[in-house]
């Protein structure tokens, strides 16, 4: 059995965050206000009633944080870049000062011998674009507005302009399909909308706005990505309505963000009462533009497997049922890392030459412990074995980038959730190393050393 010591020359490793769930500063130097900000300003909504307005300070931290990458000895660092610091209506002005921030990032990773993999969209919409002023130039309602698509291309080309010299490859969106389930479906994300399946839209636009940010990112000679959660579908029996509900949420969580980029159509969405123009936002045209780009990698965020059984109630074609018998995260995630594997190999089965090379942009786990986290070793050990054994069944998997480099705010769980390497005292801003990242470097130099002549 292969084992991650095996993982080809050249394998890339990095961490990743995001803006909101790191930066803070939300007031300075600029920044306009995002939806996560407004969202977290509501009663109840985060545990604790944390919120990202001071966050790990990273803003003005960040010189701490790439010392703690370099003691790494990471190739890559996935980070998101605050399209409100750019330009705080979403429409419109740049902010200078903000863009400045990014400067200075990338230039620090640069000197650290860091690559920079920018992530343009980890769900802190501008404001501006959900529930404009009266004086914007913008119409509101976030993804669920096609215009939106189109303000995240000149956003997009603002930004590229200003890094393209120093970085070469970007991502596009982060997780189309957690944002529009939590944000607009259910509700429990920014913006805070619980529309069902009226949610469709908000799909479909950040889709076309991908195509359209790829074109602008392409165009500058630059290669692009886009970063999706995926799961592995287990139907809960063999039964011909459990294997139909799989199937039914199959659609919904990988295929309706992968079809449509690497084949050129949305998978059949029936079982949800939906034609192929979900319900009309596609126009003619539209998917053209979405997959007219190739991918130059898929980004899979991985951190579990989901079982489905038939519904329960009318509303929707599928229940999630519970995987027992597997240990859990301290989120209560089942921890399951030949998943990985499956998922990866599905993922070559379905695609075939359509498949672009992948890069791992997300995978890791949420632990209790202060400093001592062996379970999160053995997270980290157990996935990246099973991806050494997806390469070894032939899938071109280029990179791992776990999450996270520091203790962050997990969205609507605050800063309960801790997925760093390194533990972050949120009173004192003060950055301790967990057993986990000693490992971590241990197996990056040790991975190396095969290498070297
Ligand atoms: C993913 C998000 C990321 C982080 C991890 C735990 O869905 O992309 O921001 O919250 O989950």
């Amino acid at each position: 059995m292969p084992n991650r010591l095996d993982l080809p020359a050249g394998f890339r490793w990095g961490v990743s965050t995001a803006a909101y769930q790191i930066e803070g500063a939300v007031e300075e130097d600029g920044r306009g206000p995002s939806v996560w900000d407004v969202f977290a300003a509501r009663p109840g909504v985060i545990r604790d009633g944390h919120t990202g307005a001071v966050a790990c300070d990273h803003y003005h931290r960040y010189p701490e944080d790439i010392a703690l990458m370099k003691g790494l000895g990471l190739d890559g660092y996935r980070f998101s870049i605050a399209w409100p610091r750019v330009q705080p209506t979403g429409a419109g002005p740049v902010n200078p000062a903000g863009l400045a921030f990014y400067d200075r990032l990338v230039d620090a990773l640069l000197a650290a011998g860091i690559t920079p993999l920018p992530t343009l969209f980890h769900w802190d919409l501008p404001q501006g674009l959900e529930a404009p002023s009266t004086s914007g130039s913008a119409a509101g309602g976030g993804w669920l507005n096609r215009d939106t698509a189109y303000r995240f291309a000149e956003y997009a080309a603002i930004v590229a302009d200003r890094l393209d010299d120093r970085i070469s490859t970007w991502i596009t969106l982060n997780e189309p399909f957690v944002h529009m389930v939590y944000g607009y479906a259910l509700g429990i994300h920014a913006p805070g909308r619980a529309l069902m399946l009226d949610a469709l839209p908000a799909a479909h636009h950040q889709l076309l706005g991908h195509g359209l940010a790829a074109a602008v990112l392409r165009e500058r000679g630059l290669e692009v990505m886009i970063a999706n959660n995926l799961t592995p579908v287990w139907p809960a029996s063999s039964s011909d309505a459990d294997l139909a509900a799989a199937d039914a949420y199959d659609a919904l969580h990988n295929r309706l963000f992968t079809d449509p980029l690497l084949l050129g159509r949305y998978p059949d969405l029936s079982a949800y009462g939906v034609g192929p123009d979900l319900g009309g936002c596609v126009h003619d045209g539209d998917l053209k533009l979405i997959s007219a780009t190739p991918l130059d990698g898929l980004g899979v965020n991985y951190y579990n497997p989901t079982r489905i059984a038939a519904p329960t109630d009318p509303g929707l074609p599928f229940a999630e049922a519970p995987i027992d018998g597997v240990p859990r995260t301290a989120f209560d995630w089942p921890v399951v890392p030949d998943g990985l594997r499956e998922l990866l190999v599905g993922l070559r089965d379905r695609y075939g030459a359509a498949l672009p090379p992948i890069t791992i942009t997300e995978n890791g786990c949420s632990t209790t412990a202060a400093v001592d986290d062996q379970p999160r070793i053995d997270y980290l050990a157990g996935h990246l074995d099973a991806l050494a054994e997806a390469v070894a069944q032939g899938v071109d998997v280029r990179g791992y980038y776990t999450w996270s480099l520091i203790d962050n705010l997990e969205w609507s769980e605050g800063f309960n959730q801790k997925f760093g390497l390194v533990c972050v005292d949120f009173e004192t801003q003060r950055r301790t190393p967990r057993a986990s990242y000693g490992w971590y470097r241990e197996l990056i130099a040790a991975h190396r050393g095969r290498f070297a002549k």
